[in-house]
């Protein structure tokens, strides 16, 4: 590579500052958003359950292997395979991520406008005492059914996002993660303190720790394992790319345990902070809930706890940064391509990606309401599924596979053991990859079939 190349890809500053972006990329509107909505419609307690399990025995071991293929290959998804099997499908694989990501951040740019715009509500005051959970569905529904507001605020989202991916890995995303999402970790822990000690928080608890095994089947595990896929930014390469900046002295498996523990720990609070407040408000789940479930509800505590609208600025604050550090990794996808392989300039790359990622988007922003049309379908969360569970589970599929049975294990290992002498789950790790994990992906891929 020469340098002008190297200058154009940028790399880590420091050791710290991967699993600090790779934690940014992973902790984001899965966590916070999605994971409380899943959590609602798969039965409660026995999808955390099955959620933590998919983590540490698929999505865990999947993380290992992109950053494993990222840091050997040091190169984006497309330019990766390429380098390991130069001839061949495979790179397909990376093509593959490339069309997800851009999808994805179409959608979850319109999610993460909506979080734009419950801090400027939070922070004029809307949501105030005597706010019921009737009065805060409304005035989710009343928002996203107004077409401009909306438009508005996913184009704010993705020009930040866009401006940063265009001046480059190190002056963007380290410095964002690095006090803010320590901060956000605070809060949550200091929110759900409060969310368990409300009256009538009991129930809700137990809804979401107490597992109900009746409720357990095929779609709970898929959707698990989606989640899992979705919310550590595993089976499109963001893992590969991320891993393509870290240095030959990092310790792989310590870095890819820190941001899957992070991030797994995160959406937890998310939950113990929903689920309680929900039934203190409202005595149930209800009826299954929708995309608008936690800015309805963390609008309801905010108006009800005292000092509230602080807590309330800073919490959509932090939320709306936690997804601009996602949004980040998911348009850095396709800007690596277009750098590495076809010589585009960084800035060209990041608007012209920028750009699509808006055009895709238009229908999910006018999904909620606003136009009939897309309404009806339910433009986002169709996305949200094909995208969001499907494509990144086939990804994951496909890089496992690759890794195991092209690549093979034993010479991921000797990346691996650069900078990790002693990896002591090896027999584990190479089970998941041989065996654990492309099966357990086709058998999930092909129920999906019978709940559609
Ligand atoms: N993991 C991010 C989140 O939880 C979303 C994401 C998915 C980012 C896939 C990159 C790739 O918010």
């Amino acid at each position: 590579m020469n340098s002008q190349d190297s200058s154009q890809r940028g790399s880590w500053g420091s050791k710290i500052a991967f699993i600090l972006a790779a934690s940014g990329s992973a902790i984001g509107l899965g966590n916070i958003w999605r994971f409380p909505m899943e959590v609602s419609k798969n039965g409660g307690a026995v999808f955390v359950l099955i959620y933590v399990l998919a983590v540490a025995l698929i999505g865990f071991p999947v993380m290992l292997a992109e950053v494993t293929i990222g840091r050997h290959t040091q190169k984006n998804p497309v330019g990766a395979f390429k380098h390991l099997k130069p001839n061949g499908p495979w790179k397909l694989i990376g093509y593959l991520g490339i069309i997800t990501g851009i999808f994805i951040l179409s959608f979850y740019s319109v999610v993460a406008g909506w979080a734009a715009s419950y801090l400027v509500k939070t922070a004029s005051g809307a949501f105030r005492g005597d706010l019921t959970k009737q009065i805060s569905d409304s005035l989710f529904t009343e928002f996203t059914s107004n077409p401009s507001q909306v438009l508005l605020f996913f184009i704010v989202v993705l020009g930040i996002t866009t401006f940063i991916v265009s001046k480059g890995i190190k002056g963007g995303i380290e410095k964002w993660t690095k006090v803010l999402m320590p901060l956000l970790f605070i809060l949550l822990i200091f929110l759900a303190v409060r969310a368990i000690t409300l009256p009538g928080a009991s129930e809700g608890i137990s809804y979401y720790l107490k597992p109900d095994f009746s409720k357990l089947n095929s779609t709970v595990i898929l959707f698990a394992v989606g989640q899992a896929f979705f919310s550590l930014s595993l089976g499109m390469g963001t893992m590969i790319t991320y891993g393509s900046y870290i240095s030959k002295s990092d310790n792989l498996v310590s870095d890819a345990g820190w941001v899957s523990f992070s991030d797994t720990l995160i959406a937890i609070f998310a939950g113990l902070i929903i689920f309680p407040t929900l039934f203190a408000f409202q005595g149930s789940p209800g009826e299954v809930q929708g995309e608008g479930l936690v800015f309805q509800v963390f609008s309801l505590i905010f108006a009800k706890i005292p000092g509230g609208y602080i807590f309330g600025v800073l919490f959509f604050t932090l939320l709306l940064v936690a997804a601009i550090t996602s949004t980040i990794s998911l348009l850095e996808v396709p800007v690596a391509y277009l750098i590495d392989e076809r010589r585009w300039s960084r800035k060209k790359a990041a608007m012209l990606m920028g750009l699509c990622a808006f055009i895709l988007g238009i229908p999910s922003a006018l999904s909620t309401g606003a136009v009939k049309f897309f309404t009806e379908i339910g433009f986002l969360g169709k996305m949200n599924f094909y995208f969001g569970n499907i494509a990144l589970a086939a990804g994951a599929l496909l890089i496992c596979i690759f890794l195991a049975y092209v690549w093979r294990v034993k010479n991921a290992l000797k990346e691996i053991a650069i900078g990790c002498s002693r990896f002591r789950l090896k027999p584990l790790w190479a089970f998941s990859m041989m065996f654990l994990s492309p099966i357990a992906i086709i058998i999930i891929l092909y129920f999906i079939k019978t709940i559609r």
